[in-house]
């Protein structure tokens, strides 16, 4: 039996999230909750290695299918090294991308199906999904502005698709917010710094406090 609350984050690029979400464990840590905060594909050595190869700008060749596997395979061995036992020990998880990063991207946008890209999936998670799931919504011309504006940031694989395939990504989350409107909180995201932060604040306080 799991005890902990996992939380993931998603959005197409640009969204803010990573920021945000460094902000959002700082501030549940001060309140004084267990919460580790983790990313997809990465957060242990095995699935780093997967991401490395993923997000190489040089491995132009990869096919769909390989890109939407080895996702799945970086999710299944971070899910039972970190966020598992992170779980089980009751702590609240906040992971930056999960499943839906997966059928948004692969499913929708690369094309494949999202029932399909669900499927691999299933097998990689064993039905662990997220107990709540922040979508940070920005429209795809405003998301690659901001990434095109802010230097040094590493440039990877999928940063470089059109704005037609990131237009895509946000469709196949709109579809997802239909299909989970319980697990799936919207944020918007083209508003200031402070309130996306205060808007994710709360809607994580309030499932706490439910
Ligand atoms: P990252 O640099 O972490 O991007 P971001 O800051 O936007 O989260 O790179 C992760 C990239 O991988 C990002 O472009 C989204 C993509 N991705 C998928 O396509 N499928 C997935 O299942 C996951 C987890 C990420």
């Amino acid at each position: 039996m799991t005890r902990g609350l996992f939380i993931t984050v998603e959005g197409p690029e640009g969204a803010g999230k990573s920021t945000i979400l460094a902000e959002l464990y700082n501030q549940l840590l001060q309140d004084g909750f267990e919460v580790i905060q983790t990313r997809e594909p990465g957060g242990i050595s095995i699935a780093e290695q997967i991401r490395g190869v993923i997000l190489n700008t040089e491995n132009t060749e990869m096919d769909k299918r390989t890109e939407a596997l080895l996702y799945a395979a970086a999710r299944r061995q971070h899910l039972v090294e970190k966020v598992m036992p992170a779980l089980d020990e009751g702590k609240i998880v906040i992971c930056d991308r999960f499943i839906d990063s997966s059928l948004a991207y692969q499913g929708n946008a690369r094309g494949i199906g999202m029932e399909e890209v669900m499927n691999i999936n299933q097998f990689a998670i064993e039905e662990k999904m997220p107990d709540l799931t922040l979508y940070f919504d920005i429209d795809p011309e405003e998301g690659l502005k901001r990434i095109a504006k802010h230097n040094g940031r590493e440039v990877n694989r999928l940063d470089l698709e059109s704005v037609e395939f990131h237009t895509l990504v946000r469709e196949g989350y709109l579809k997802l917010i239909k299909q989970y409107p319980d697990r799936i909180q919207v944020i918007d995201a083209s508003q200031s710094k402070e309130a996306v932060l205060t808007d994710a604040y709360e809607v994580v306080t309030s499932y706490l406090n439910k």
